[in-house]
């Protein structure tokens, strides 16, 4: 599923389109971007459309575009849902690095936890974050994960083992304090 459009106070979430395909390449090319994801090498052009093909018509997955100021950013979804025992796995890239560190990952993020709360019923959403990216378990801590495990040497990278954060935000916990935030 693609998901409804959604308004933040900077970004604007929304539906992604096969012309869009090039800059999701774009993105996936870049090791500075794709360094902490599990897709280190990049498709081509028909695997990028075909996984938005597959995204649409997913009934487990609900993904959109990022956009601040009418520039597509990034993508973030809801994947892997689990409509039996209501929960689902987080993801987010910001694509453009030119726009890292101004919120844009914490309002997208929020905006689709309110979504898994409060559309969807979800009862808790997970999400991963390879512990060297400071500011992805930064932007998770921000918006109401909690640690729940680590995942030791779990990924290979730049000639290193490196450590998986495994956290986990709570419909009860995220109604309580973070609705309204950042
Ligand atoms: C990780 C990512 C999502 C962060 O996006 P962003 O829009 O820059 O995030 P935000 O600005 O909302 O928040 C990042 C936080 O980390 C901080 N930060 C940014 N870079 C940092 C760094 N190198 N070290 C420490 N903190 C850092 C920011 O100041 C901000 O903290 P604040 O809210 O206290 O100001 C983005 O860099 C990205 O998409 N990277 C590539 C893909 C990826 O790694 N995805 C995450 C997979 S789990």
């Amino acid at each position: 599923m693609f998901g409804p459009t959604l308004r933040g106070q900077q970004v604007l979430l929304g539906q992604p389109c096969r012309d869009e395909a090039p800059t999701y390449l774009r993105w996936l090319a870049d090791p500075e971007v794709t360094r902490f994801l599990p897709m280190r090498h990049p498709p081509s052009l028909p695997m990028e459309e075909e996984w938005l093909e597959t995204m649409a018509r997913s009934e487990r997955d609900v993904v959109w575009t990022v956009r601040r100021e009418e520039q597509l950013v990034g993508v973030v979804g809801l994947h892997l849902i689990d409509w039996l025992n209501r929960n689902c796995i987080q993801g987010v890239m910001i694509g453009e690095r030119t726009v890292w560190h101004s919120g844009i990952a914490s309002e997208a993020v929020s905006l689709t936890l309110g979504y898994a709360f409060l559309d969807l019923g979800l009862e808790k959403v997970k999400g991963y974050v390879a512990l060297p990216n400071e500011a992805s378990l930064k932007m998770a801590i921000r918006c109401g994960y909690k640690q729940a495990g680590i995942l030791r040497r779990e990924w290979f990278r730049d000639g290193q083992w490196i450590d998986r954060w495994i956290g986990e935000v709570l419909r009860d916990e995220w109604l309580a304090t973070f609705r309204s935030s950042p």
